[in-house]
Formats: structure tokens, sequence, C-alpha cells
């Protein structure tokens, strides 16, 4: 039985894909909403072999208004999920307005149409960069957040506040942000992935771009951090994970536990690794070598962060069932197939 219509902005992306597919694998009726600004339309192919279903699909951009009028004023939404951003540091240093308009501009619209439309519930991917340089670990929702260090990362905290201001004045809107760690790894079918334009900024696409000799090495951004190897530690959660998180987020607001309209959580799996340790894992996995060089620190990167996640275990009943052997497995996985077999038949 159909559960109900959930509109996916950024549906066609990295996590929003794979949680298109949790959400038909669930019962639910994904709707697509996406500009193709960092995602391929083929994304949706991918979505209809894996799950059996292929979602309905708007090419629109958030932050144009009226072209939300394209989704049918009769179409019932039950529930948003709202992805669609811009997610890159470095690119946000370099253009900040083009960050500031598109990710805040969307999010007001997004909130317009769900009152417009009368949807009750509304999901808003935020990240772990609002907690900085986080003075204790692991980090709680109660740690207190540090000033942004990029222009992305100051968006995300714009973001909820928007949201939570909106929320007072508007109590029959529920919301949930998530603040995800380092979501990494890919489908295990491996018709799915992270596909960064250019030359990845995240260390799994650099990593498992090295593995298939697009890349001549990983560099490794640091190796004098005070941490057991001298490289920086990070929280990797499995975006299969991630994506069934976001289920269970929209769940919980549908029970009526919520004791009040918004509410926010975690999502890492708790555990820090090195950068040098999930090379390690990259090279179990795989049974190769990994060509790495050990270079300088990346400005603006924190020495380490982990999540606590005792408040999404507890309240949403979330664990995430993957580790980082599954995390750099089904990355290289992904990346050989897409190598071998979806790039050819694109270019
Ligand atoms: N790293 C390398 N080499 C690379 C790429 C990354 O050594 O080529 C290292 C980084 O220095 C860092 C770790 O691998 O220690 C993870 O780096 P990522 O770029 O994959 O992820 P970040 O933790 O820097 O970034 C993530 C999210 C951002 C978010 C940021 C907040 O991707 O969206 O956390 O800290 F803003």
């Amino acid at each position: 039985m159909m559960k109900g219509n959930i509109l996916v902005s950024g549906g066609s992306g990295y996590i929003g894909s794979h949680t298109c597919i949790e959400l038909i694998n669930s019962g639910y009726k994904p709707i697509i909403v996406d500009n193709l600004s960092n995602s391929d339309i083929q994304s949706l192919d991918r979505i209809e072999e894996i799950a059996g279903e292929r979602p309905e699909f708007f090419e629109i951009n958030l932050c144009d208004r009226e072209a939300l009028n394209q989704i049918p004023k009769s179409l019932r939404i039950d529930a948003l999920i709202h992805f669609a951003a811009f997610k890159s540091v470095n690119e946000s240093v370099a253009d900040p307005l083009m960050y500031y308009h598109n990710n805040l501009e969307s999010l007001v619209n997004i909130l317009r149409f769900c009152t417009e439309r009368n949807i009750e519930h509304l999901v808003f991917s935020s990240s772990c960069t609002v907690y900085g340089d986080a003075k204790e670990l692991p980090v709680t929702e109660e740690t207190p957040l540090q000033k942004a260090s990029s222009p992305y990362g100051n968006t995300k905290q714009i973001s909820e506040t928007i949201i939570l201001d909106y929320l007072k004045v508007h109590p029959e809107l529920n919301t949930i942000s998530l603040r995800y760690f380092n979501p990494a790894g890919a489908h295990p079918s491996a018709k799915i992935g992270e596909l960064p334009r250019g030359i990845p900024n995240n260390l799994l696409p650099y990593l498992t771009q090295t593995a298939v000799g697009l890349r001549d090495e990983l560099k490794v951004f640091g190796g004098d951090y005070n941490t057991k190897d001298g490289s920086a530690i990070r929280d990797y959660i499995h975006v299969s994970d991630l994506a069934e998180a976001h289920l269970k987020a929209f769940e919980f607001m549908k029970s009526g536990k919520m004791t009040s309209n918004y509410d926010l959580f975690n999502l890492g799996s708790g555990n820090g690794y090195t950068v040098l340790e999930v090379i390690k894992s990259y090279e179990k996995v795989s049974g190769e070598k990994l060509p790495y060089q050990i270079v300088d620190r990346r400005p603006g990167d924190v020495e380490k962060i982990w999540a606590s996640t005792e408040k999404a275990e507890k309240i949403l009943g979330f664990t995430p069932s993957r580790g980082i052997d599954d995390i750099t497995k089904s990355a290289w996985e992904w990346e050989k197939h897409y190598r071998k077999n979806i790039e050819k038949s694109i270019s």
C-alpha cells in the first residue's frame, strides 16, 4: 500500500537519490524537484532500476518561486525533504553571494511552499559544519555552535535560524533538521553513488578516483594533528544509513510524539576515523595499495570531530548499521562500475 507522497528537493543528487530508494522500498512515493545543477537526469533511471519505480520529476530551480507552480495543486504532499543546496566549502569562499543566494532563497521558497500547500512535515539537510571547531567531543545537539568557517557553513547556520523563526508563527508546520557528519559510500548495487563534478574536494571520491587511476595520488591534508597517527579525524556515515534516518525523522514527526514543532538531530556513526585509517580500510577491502602522500594541512579544516548518536538513537530509533569498511568498499565498487559502464555510455 502506498503510504504517501514525499517531495524530495535535490532528489537526483547523491544523498537525495539514495533516500528516494529507501522511500520507495518503504512504500512511499518520492516526487523529485531538482534543477540538475549538480546531478544527472540519469539518476532517475538508476533509481527505477534499483527500486522498481520511477519517481515523478520536476526540473525546477527553487530560487524561482513561480516555477514551483509547476507542481500541481491537486497533488497531496505528505512531507517535504529539502536536500537541494550548494555544498562546496571552497566554492562558497570564492563566491559567497552565490551560496547565500542559492541556499537561502531556496529555503525561503520551500517554507512558503509548505504553507501554501498545507504541508505539515519538513526535513531539512543541515551539517555538522554548524559546530565548527567543537571544544568537546563527541558533539551532542547541545554543543554550542561556533562561528561558521565558510559561507557554506554559514548558510546552514542561517537556514536553521530561518526555520526556527518561521516555525514560531507557523505552528502547523513540523520540522526536523538533520546535521550530517561525513556522508560517504554508495548503494550496494553500485548503480548510484557520489559523483562530484571536476576534481573532488571530499575524501572518499578523491580516494576512489585515485584507486581507479584517475588521479596520481591522494594528498592527505595534514600529518601533524594531535591524533593517533597525525591525520585528521572525521565521522563517516554510510549514505544508505543516512537515507534511512530521513524516513525515521519523518515517521517520528508523523507519530505526533514531537514535544514542539521543531527538533534537530546529529546523524553520524559515533566513531571517528583518521584519514590514514580510511586509507587502510580501503586497502583492506580492495586488497590493493593506494598511492598517497602526506602534505600540509588544508586551511579551515578542524582537527577532529565526531558525533554523539545518543539522541537519534533514543528518539528516532536510528542506529547506522554499516561501518567504515562498508563505506570504502561500496564507494570503490561504485567508482569502478561508473567508470566501466556508465561514463562510457554518457560520453
Ligand atoms: N582529506 C584529505 N585529502 C583529500 C580530501 C580530504 O586528506 O583529498 C581529509 C580532510 O582534510 C579531512 C577529511 O579528509 O580531514 C575529510 O574531508 P572531506 O573534505 O571529505 O570532509 P570535511 O570533513 O572537510 O567536510 C565535511 C562536509 C562539508 C562540511 C564539513 C564541515 O563535506 O560539507 O564537513 O566540517 F562543511
